[in-house]
């Protein structure tokens, strides 16, 4: 942050001043986030005008009452007391002040603001708090509940995230077991010489775009000095583009370029790993978003192609209860089995969720599906068979006019 504030006033000010001048700064206000949406809200109505033009909250909200949301009107040492000596009470406060919070952001997004969730369970938990956040049910009369429930703002993966993850782009990692910054510096040319090959041959508006901005990424590495332990980064890439970079760093450990095994990874928040209504599989819009088949099938299927470990764990980022992970561990060690084990099990652990996403619906997620399919049949380097299961589509008027010829069929004297 390039400056700490701890009046609102002066926020207001310093925010008004910031849009005017046209000044890129990041503020730091030193207190609790109700009251800056309060006050914002009251100043939008007080002068007509709405400071905030794009919005969200990135409060521990996985983990509401025990110190993952303070509640306004207490400090922070009444709120750890508070906590210890009376949870209940506790829980009201923070439930009192969801109210009042979503409150004002209904009130600056009816004044233009845009509102999503950050993937921090805001939306879910002011709901249970009883916050005016969701739409009416579908069906007049029905109640709203948490499992048919619409609410009025977006998830982060409905709004940005998802369509990549529908593409089969993802966080896929590696680390150096060497421990040496000159072989995570050998990894990073050759993942950005991977994805340069791949942007070569690539027809796609859609995926050259990711692959540009990932280029980009990874070129910026080193002088962005991102590495804060272990010698490991993270790149997006897709399922061809993961295995590919695999593929290369295991041939460089195997040739000596590397000082030591490479071991592999990625994010749950990915495209197969993750089945979280309301976080990573919220854009899954068939109403199987509140299965959790996807990180099982992942996690399975990623254990018998080869993966040196894997787990399989509950509430990554959302909460426990929230949310099912499958994660796993490929180590490459130079050898031909690690290559073919690499090969088999991230075509899998990134085509298993791009095909469920298809199968739901999602367009990009078909495309992308379709050319994994199409890549085998040309001989792509690298392509694995797949003979996916995509959706039949119709339209309302199209599904309407086949009921209406089957009760004509079936009840002919009251056609
Ligand atoms: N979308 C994603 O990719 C993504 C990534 C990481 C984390 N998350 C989620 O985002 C949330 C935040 O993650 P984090 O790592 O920053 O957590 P964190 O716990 O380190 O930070 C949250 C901060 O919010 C403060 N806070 C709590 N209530 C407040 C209030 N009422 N007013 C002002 N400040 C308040 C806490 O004191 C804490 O400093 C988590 O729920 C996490 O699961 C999402």
């Amino acid at each position: 942050m390039n400056v700490q504030i701890t009046c609102l006033d002066v926020l207001v000010k310093r925010v008004r001043a910031a849009r005017a001048g046209r000044e890129a700064v990041a503020l730091a206000y030193l207190g609790n986030v109700v009251d800056v949406w309060e006050r914002f809200a009251a100043d939008a109505a007080a002068t007509g005008e709405n400071l905030i033009d794009l919005a969200s909250d990135q409060t521990s909200l996985h983990n509401p009452y025990n110190g993952g949301f303070y509640p306004t009107g207490l400090t922070l040492a009444e709120s750890n007391a508070l906590m210890a000596a009376d949870p209940a009470a506790f829980k009201a406060a923070v439930q009192a002040s969801l109210r009042r919070q979503v409150t004002a952001i209904n009130a600056l997004v009816t004044r233009g603001s845009r509102f999503w969730d950050y993937g921090n369970s805001f939306l879910l938990e002011a709901f249970r708090a009883g916050a005016d956040i969701a739409l009416p049910a579908a069906r007049a009369g029905d109640a709203v509940t948490e499992t048919n429930v619409t609410f009025k703002y977006p998830s982060y993966v409905e709004e940005f995230m998802g369509d990549i993850f529908s593409m089969g782009f993802g966080p896929f990692r590696w680390v150096c077991t060497s421990g040496r910054a000159e072989d995570l510096a050998a990894t990073d040319s050759i993942a950005s010489e991977v994805l340069k090959g791949l942007l070569t041959c690539e027809g796609d508006g859609e995926v050259r775009g990711q692959l540009k901005d990932n280029i980009l990424w990874i070129d910026a590495a080193q002088e962005n000095h991102l590495v804060v332990g272990s010698q490991a980064r993270i790149l997006y890439a897709d399922a061809a583009g993961r295995a590919a970079i695999a593929g290369a760093i295991n041939a460089a450990v195997k040739s000596g370029r590397l000082h030591g095994p490479v071991v592999l990874s990625r994010d749950h928040h990915d495209v197969s790993g993750t089945d979280s209504p309301f976080r990573e599989t919220s854009n899954v819009c068939d109403g199987s978003k509140f299965t959790a088949d996807m990180a099982v099938q992942n996690c399975i299927g990623d254990a018998v192609r080869g993966a040196t470990w894997v787990a399989l764990h509950n509430g990554g980022g959302t909460g426990w209860g929230k949310a099912i992970n499958g994660g796993f561990g490929l180590v490459l060690d130079g050898t031909d089995d690690a290559a073919a084990k690499a090969r088999l099990m991230l075509f899998w652990d990134v085509n298993n969720g791009v095909a469920r996403r298809a199968w739901a619906g999602n367009d990009k997620a078909e495309r992308a599906i379709k050319r994994a399919a199409a890549a085998f049949e040309a001989g792509a380097e690298g392509a694995l068979p797949i003979v996916p299961t995509l959706p039949v589509r119709s339209d309302a008027a199209g599904v309407e006019a086949l009921i209406a010829d089957s009760l004509a069929l079936q009840f002919p004297e009251s056609a």
